[in-house]
């Protein structure tokens, strides 16, 4: 790992927008978190700051780990369902984001459209972090990051292999994995493959970190030798209506025992969750020794304690 960098008053949309070392400072920091929490070492680093988090979708992971974050940093957050603010009757996001910077001292919002967490940060002059959108989720991949760490010891060279639907889950793991020097492989039905400006982003950003980014339409030949099998769901918040015609196209995506078996035996499983067990994935995938699944969930505690305290100010390096 390099120098760490500051990162106060800085908005987490996309982490396209960071640096290497940048990332590489909130994993540390994660890491410290990670610690401080084990041995019961008080934090509390941002003591008597808010948190406003907006809620346009579900959430239990996100939710919980944010709040719970941010009280174990010595802050307070306060839960927002977005249909319960005058969002709901047309108040504008722009409006939103200029009041609420007058009351807390950080966003966090989980959106539909990309488009309306970047209101919130052009608006606002606290920083705003996304909570995933339909195009990211940043916070997931720091997350994802942190545990291929743990468990492989280091990220350079990692073969991280996604299985599934190019969404914002891929998106955050093809940028995050690319800028830290990973292999990152994504296998995606035709159709239904990431963004172009994502496939770019990945491929400059492993010519430039010595990682690698390959597209396959064959999980198979996907798999191949990864250290890292990764999936989410096939059809995202948002995406119901198209859940049925979905199952039968991702049909030959699932991650089972027959194709796990292509994969290093030491190979980990990973999945942001929540997981829909026999559609992406089987019980016996999900349930095996070779997942951390739970680690993963764990260390989204972590890492966006990291994120809260790097770029509300808490951690001043
Ligand atoms: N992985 C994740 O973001 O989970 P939630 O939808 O429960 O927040
Ligand atoms: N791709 C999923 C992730 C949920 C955490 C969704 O957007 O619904």
């Amino acid at each position: 790992m390099n120098m760490v960098v500051s990162l106060a008053g800085r908005d987490v949309l996309c982490l396209q927008d960071f640096t290497r070392e940048e990332l590489e400072t909130i994993l540390k920091t994660a890491e410290m978190m990670k610690i401080w929490n084990k041995i019961g070492k008080p934090h509390r680093v941002l003591e008597g700051k808010t948190l406003a988090m907006i809620f346009q979708k579900p959430s239990t992971r996100t939710r919980v780990s944010f709040e719970v974050g941010i009280y174990q940093l010595g802050g307070y957050g306060l839960y927002l369902n977005a249909q319960d603010l005058q969002l709901r009757r047309g108040e504008t996001i722009a409006d939103t984001a200029r009041v609420l910077s007058r009351y807390v001292d950080g966003i966090m919002a989980r959106v539909y459209a990309h488009k309306d967490v970047e209101d919130l940060a052009k608006y606002a002059n606290v920083p705003v972090i996304n909570g995933l959108s339909d195009f990211s989720h940043p916070c997931q991949a720091l997350a994802d990051y942190q545990t291929i760490l743990e468990k492989k010891g280091r990220i350079q060279g990692v073969r991280v292999v996604y299985v599934g639907d190019g969404n914002n889950v891929a998106h955050s793991l093809m940028i995050a994995g690319t800028k830290l020097g990973a292999h990152v492989v994504v296998a995606t039905p035709e159709g239904y493959e990431p963004d172009e400006r994502v496939v770019k982003w990945a491929e400059k950003n492993a010519a430039e970190s010595g990682g690698s980014f390959e597209l396959f339409h064959d999980p198979v030949k996907a798999v191949k030798d990864a250290d890292v099998i990764y999936t989410d769901v096939w059809a995202s918040m948002g995406e119901e209506a198209e859940a049925e015609e979905r199952r039968k196209v991702f049909k030959p995506f699932q991650v089972n025992k027959d194709l796990v078996k292509h994969a290093k035996p030491d190979y980990i499983f990973m999945h942001c969750l929540p997981a829909h067990r026999g559609e992406e994935v089987t019980n016996e995938v999900v349930d095996s020794p070779n997942s951390v699944v739970f680690d993963e969930a764990e260390n989204r505690l972590h890492a966006q304690k990291a994120i809260m305290a790097l770029v509300m100010g808490g951690i001043k390096v």
